[in-house]
C-alpha cells in the first residue's frame, strides 16, 4: 500500500461555479428548462443509421483511419455552400472544422490573445464562451445588449474613451448575433455593419458565434457581420443545433493565416473524420431547408406554449422578448428577485432552469433566468411554468415574511 501524499492542481483553473445539471437531483419528475437541448424525437436516429451503414460500406477502412476519406473534403465544401446564404464567401482554406463550435471558441481565443487580454462581450451571454475566456486568463468587459442586440454606440464609446485614454484596446469582441443565448435578440443589420468598421478602426476581431441562424421562425436572416468586415471577423457556427450535439463538428471561418493558427493549437488531430464521413451521407439524404422547417414545426409551438403559460401563471410580474427563433426565452423578474436563491426548491417542485448571473461577468443579472423552450413537448411545458410560478411565489411570500419578521 502507498502512502497517498497531497498534490495539487495546475493554477490555470480559475474560480468558476458550476453550473448544476439539467437532470440533477432525486426528482425522476424533473421537467428540464435548464439546457439547451434539442427536441428528442428530432435527432435523426433513422437517417443516421443509413448514413453509418453508407460510411462503411463506401469509405470503410479510410474513414476509420487518421487522415479519413472524402467525409472531411465534402463537409467542408457544404459550409462553404451553405455560409453563401449569409453572403459569406470563403475559399477552403479559410474553412476549419472542429468538435463543436465550442472547440474553435477555445481555438480562436488562444490564437489572438494573451493571458491579460481583454475580450468584450455582451450582457448576458453564453456561459459556455465565458469559461472558455476565463481559462485563457484574459480580461473581460461587457456592454448591455437591447432589443436590437449588442449596443454598439456604447461599444464605440469605450473605444473611443480608450484611446483619448491611452488605455489598452480589446483584442477580441464576442458576439452572438442571431437568437442571442441567452436574450432570443438578434443584432440589427446597421449595428453588424458598424460593428465590422469598428473592428478595422481599432484593430481588434470580432468572434460572431452564429450557432442559432438557421432556427429563424419566418426563415429570414440578415447577411452575417463576417460580410461586412471578412479580415477581422472569424465566424462560427455548428451542427449541434440543425441535426444532433452529440457529432461534435462545428466550424471557424476566418483569415487563412488565422485558420493555419488555429489548427496548429488543434492538438486532438483532424475532427473526428469517422463522424464526417458520416455526416456527408446524412447530408446527402437530408435537404437542409426542409430539415429547417422541420424544426420549426417543433420549435415554433413550444415556443408559443411557454410564452402563453408564463402569460398565464406570471402576468405582468416578469418581462420577456418574444424571440422569432432559437432556442431560449429569458425572463426579467422585479429587481429585487434573484432567481437563484429559488432554484432549489424549483428542483424540488420538478422544474431546471439556469439562473441569471451566471450570464454575466460578476454580480449582475440576478434578476434574470434563461429557459430553454426546445426540449420538451407543448403540455409538459405548461406543467413546468406552473410549478415554476408556485415555487416562485412561494419564494415571494417567504422574502415577505422574513422582511415583516425583522
Ligand atoms: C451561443 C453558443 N455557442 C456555441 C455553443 C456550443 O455549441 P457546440 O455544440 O457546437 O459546441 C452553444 C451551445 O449551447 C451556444 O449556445
Amino acid at each position: 500500500m502507498h502512502l497517498l501524499k497531497p498534490f495539487s492542481f495546475s493554477k490555470r483553473f480559475p474560480e468558476t461555479e458550476v453550473i448544476g445539471s439539467a437532470f440533477a437531483g432525486n426528482n425522476d419528475n424533473l421537467i428540464p428548462l435548464s439546457f439547451g437541448f434539442p427536441a428528442p424525437e428530432s435527432l435523426p436516429v433513422d437517417k443516421m443509421t443509413v448514413a453509418t451503414e453508407a460510411a462503411m460500406k463506401t469509405q470503410g477502412r479510410q474513414a476509420l483511419a487518421y487522415s479519413g476519406g472524402s467525409g472531411p473534403k465534402n463537409i467542408v465544401n457544404w459550409i462553404k455552400e451553405r455560409s453563401k446564404l449569409r453572403e459569406i464567401i470563403a475559399s477552403e482554406e479559410k474553412i476549419m472544422v472542429t468538435a463543436g463550435s465550442s472547440q474553435a471558441i477555445d481555438l480562436i481565443t488562444r490564437t489572438l490573445t494573451d493571458p491579460g487580454d481583454e475580450i468584450w462581450v455582451e450582457a448576458p451571454t453564453f456561459f459556455g464562451a465565458l469559461k472558455t475566456f476565463r481559462l485563457a486568463e484574459t480580461k473581460l468587459v461587457s456592454f448591455p445588449i437591447d432589443e436590437d442586440g449588442l449596443r454598439v454606440d456604447l461599444v464605440e464609446q469605450e473605444l473611443i474613451t480608450r484611446v483619448n485614454k491611452g488605455l489598452p484596446l480589446p483584442k477580441l469582441m464576442y458576439v452572438i448575433p442571431n437568437y442571442q443565448n441567452p436574450g432570443g435578440v438578434n443584432l440589427s443589420l446597421a449595428r453588424k455593419r458598424r460593428l465590422a468598421e469598428l473592428a478595422y478602426e481599432y484593430n481588434f476581431f470580432i468572434i460572431e458565434d452564429d450557432a442559432y441562424v438557421e432556427l429563424s421562425f419566418d426563415g429570414t436572416f440578415s447577411p452575417a457581420i463576417y460580410s461586412f468586415g471578412p479580415e477581422r471577423v472569424v465566424y462560427l457556427s455548428t451542427f449541434s443545433k440543425i441535426i444532433a450535439p452529440g457529432l461534435r463538428l462545428g466550424w471557424a471561418i476566418g483569415l487563412p493565416q488565422i485558420i493555419e493558427k488555429m489548427k496548429i493549437l488543434k492538438v486532438d488531430g483532424l475532427t473526428s473524420v469517422y463522424v464526417q464521413e458520416v455526416t456527408k451521407n446524412l447530408l446527402k439524404q437530408m435537404d437542409m431547408d426542409e430539415q429547417i422547417s422541420y424544426l420549426n414545426s417543433i420549435y415554433l409551438p413550444r415556443k408559443n406554449a411557454m410564452v402563453s403559460a408564463i402569460k398565464q401563471y406570471f402576468g405582468e410580474e416578469v418581462s420577456f422578448h418574444e424571440p422569432n427563433g432559437g432556442f431560449f426565452l429569458w425572463l426579467t423578474f422585479p429587481t429585487h428577485i434573484d432567481t437563484s436563491e429559488f432554484l432549489d426548491a424549483a428542483m424540488i417542485a420538478g422544474v431546471s432552469y439556469i439562473a441569471g448571473k451566471h450570464f454575466f461577468l460578476e454580480n449582475e443579472g440576478f434578476h434574470h433566468m434563461r429557459l430553454c423552450f426546445t426540449f420538451c413537448k407543448e403540455d409538459i411545458i405548461h406543467e413546468a411554468i406552473k410549478r415554476l410560478a408556485d415555487t416562485y411565489y412561494d419564494h415571494v411570500n417567504s422574502i415577505q415574511v422574513i422582511e415583516e419578521v425583522n
